[in-house]
């Protein structure tokens, strides 16, 4: 297994040859084609394309795309709208879009053979569900997603709460890693056994809404809510914005109480968001980093906050209020059922052989098949399986989560919304609302929900090798 090249090292290089003043872009516009009977419409067209990721003066990209946009266009709409939206597929092969987070029902969740019929070339598919939950959420395919998000298939999807929340600018900041080859075209060499034993696939180049960027505009006083997206496949961030405290809202678009971390670095694996509200308190024409310190020797400055000449205010004292609740059930802790849920697998670890289509098979075998991991003793190879467990719809439940690798596992379910309990034995503070939980190395994580959305719903890695690797698995309300 080759050494692939580390997180952020060639970004640097790549940055050197750059422009000087690449100012991060801003989103592509909505994709909203208009108000029909059945609620706000939108068309996603996903089809090759090109993007220049790393400015104009570099090699574009070729990429695969929504709209010929990297990331996809923004579909908005507002906390209890209806929406619908056409896919078309235009790619070499067969495809879905998952809405990541949104609770939909099960036919519109776009896991391939689970919950539909994946959407073959030249052929479109209708999505249609109301957003009851407001927040920052995001879409991506859900067919061979390693490879398809990796070229540049994913969009943000913002519900809006129902009373405006009170900011100056509401920004999405959609985080891209991608590992590109030095003639600009993104490596080929998706589900490599290398990246789905490690880390998963961790890029060279680092985007925000699709370009390698040097500097956000911002104006003393002005106070911003930030939606960071993590797209990437692979690769954990932890963002420290020197000199500003941002105030943390909302977690994978659900509100917490509103708080500043601890250590200042507000970490985002992948598939989480984390909706952050920032004062910006810097003097006209300064400039304060952003840096993204979560493996250590490898951080890098993401951008800079590049505040113009004018000022806006002096900044706000006023209190950052927290968001409203959304509409999700609190899980019955005194009646929940308790399932364990055990990871392994992996480099560095000791798992000596998994189930894969029914029979044991051993760590050689399986690598053979590009399986690396397991979850309950069960490699995944497809989409359809026996579900993990069989949960009685309205009961509540907490999946005791084992992480027995040395690896980090960001875990998502489908369908529902859980609260964090607690890590090790410990109560987390907040008990937060999450759809997708990051798993440290050796960690213990428990978490609980209301099983309230009948059907076959995914339960996997969002580390997308990890995922291609075999963890994965489904759980079932019924
Ligand atoms: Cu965002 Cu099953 O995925
Ligand atoms: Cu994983």
């Amino acid at each position: 297994m080759s050494d692939r090249s580390g997180p952020a090292l060639s970004r640097r290089a790549l940055l050197a040859g750059g422009a000087g003043l690449a100012l991060a872009a801003s989103l592509p516009p909505s994709a909203r084609a208009h108000e029909g009977s059945h609620g706000a419409e939108f068309r996603l067209l996903a089809a090759p394309g090109e993007a220049a990721l790393a400015g104009a003066s570099r090699p574009a990209t070729p990429v695969w795309a929504y709209n010929g946009a990297v990331p996809g266009p923004g579909i908005r709409v507002r906390q209890g709208e209806r929406v619908r939206v056409v896919v078309e597929n235009r790619l070499p092969e067969e495809t879905t879009v998952h809405w990541h987070g949104l609770r939909v029902p099960n036919p519109m969740d776009g896991v391939p053979h689970l919950t539909q019929a994946p959407i073959r070339p030249g052929e479109s598919f209708t999505y249609e569900f109301a957003c009851e939950d407001a927040g920052t959420f995001w879409y991506h395919p859900h067919q061979r997603s390693h490879a398809q998000v990796g070229r540049g298939l994913s969009g943000p999807f913002i519900v809006e709460e129902r009373e405006p929340y009170p900011v100056d600018r509401d920004v999405t900041w959609m985080l891209g890693d991608w590992r590109l080859l030095k003639d600009g075209s993104v490596s080929d060499d998706f589900g490599n056994l290398h990246d789905v034993s490690h880390a998963g696939r961790i890029g060279n180049t680092v985007t925000v809404n699709g370009t390698v960027a040097q500097a956000f505009e911002v104006r003393r006083g002005e106070r911003i809510r930030l939606r960071l997206v993590n797209a990437a496949n692979a690769r954990i961030f932890g963002l420290e914005f020197e000199g500003h405290a941002p105030w943390i809202v909302a977690l994978d678009g659900h509100p917490v109480e509103p708080h500043v971390p601890e250590d200042g670095r507000v970490v985002i694996g992948p598939a989480m968001r984390v909706d952050l509200v920032i004062d910006m308190t810097g003097l006209p024409g300064g400039r304060s980093k952003v840096t993204d310190a979560f493996y250590k020797g490898l951080e890098y400055r993401l951008l800079d906050l590049a505040y113009a000449g004018e000022r806006l205010r002096e900044p706000r004292e006023t209190a950052v209020l927290p968001l409203p609740a959304n509409p999700v059930r609190e899980p019955d802790l005194s009646s929940a059922q308790r399932h364990d849920v055990v990871l392994a697998g992996g480099m560095m670890g000791t798992m000596a052989g998994a189930m894969v289509h029914g029979e044991m098979t051993d760590v050689r075998a399986m690598l053979r098949q590009g399986l690396v991991w397991a979850m309950n003793g069960v490699a995944a190879t497809g989409h359809v399986h026996e579900p993990m467990a069989t949960l009685a719809h309205g009961s509540s439940h907490i999946l005791a989560i084992k992480n027995e690798t040395e690896w980090w596992h960001p875990m998502h379910l489908h369908g529902h919304t859980f609260r964090v309990l607690g890590r090790d034995g410990v109560p987390t503070r907040r008990r937060e609302w999450q759809d997708t939980v990051l798993v440290a190395p050796r960690e213990r994580v428990e978490i609980a929900f209301l099983a309230d959305n009948p059907g076959d719903w995914m339960f996997h890695c969002h580390v997308l090798e990890h995922q291609a690797g075999g963890m994965m698995g489904s759980i079932r309300v019924a």
